[in-house]
């Protein structure tokens, strides 16, 4: 568990994140509405080297939206996304064999689709707005991912 009582460690636990990615990564969002994925995926841009000047918003109704820094980033949320054939429309597990990362908001019931070996970031904030994050790998790429993370020190 990750505790985050402040955005700014929001921004911190993302830029660790940010600093291990490798082009194919996928990291999935879980949490409800306001636990801060959109906010994450922000930082984590910004990390990766989006500029200020360009928009990191929730693609709520564009389901992805595409951004270019040090790697290419497929940011999608899918929210509205009914099953895996709506999904494969989108064609993000191809944008991740061309090595964008992909970062998903509501992506864990696809974790499966979007090939597997997600590192898994699920925002809690409890009834009295204490907020933290659990961290988990689903395979060996996300393990080692994970690692170099924790490892980083307070994330
Ligand atoms: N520690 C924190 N980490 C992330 N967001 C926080 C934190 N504290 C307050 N917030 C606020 O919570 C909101 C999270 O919204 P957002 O990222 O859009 O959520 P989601 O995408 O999960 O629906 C933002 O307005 C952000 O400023
Ligand atoms: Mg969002």
């Amino acid at each position: 568990m990750v505790p985050l009582p402040t955005r700014r460690a929001t921004i911190r636990l993302a830029r660790a994140v940010a600093a291990a990615l490798v082009p194919g990564d996928l990291v999935i969002l879980a949490g409800d509405l306001g636990a801060g994925k959109t906010f994450f995926t922000r930082a984590l841009c910004r990390a990766l080297g989006v500029p200020a000047s360009e928009p990191i918003t929730s693609p709520t109704f564009t389901l992805v939206h595409e951004h270019e820094a040090r790697l290419p980033i497929a940011h999608a949320d899918l929210y509205r996304v009914g099953d895996e054939d709506e999904l494969a429309q989108l064609g993000l597990r191809d944008r991740r064999g061309e090595g964008a990362v992909l970062v998903v908001e509501w992506g864990a019931p696809y974790a499966a689709a979007l090939g597997g070996d997600a590192l898994s970031v699920t925002f809690e904030v409890a009834a009295d707005g204490t907020r933290r994050a659990r961290l988990e790998a689903g395979g060996a790429r996300a393990s080692a991912l994970l690692a170099a993370v924790t490892g980083a020190g307070r994330p």
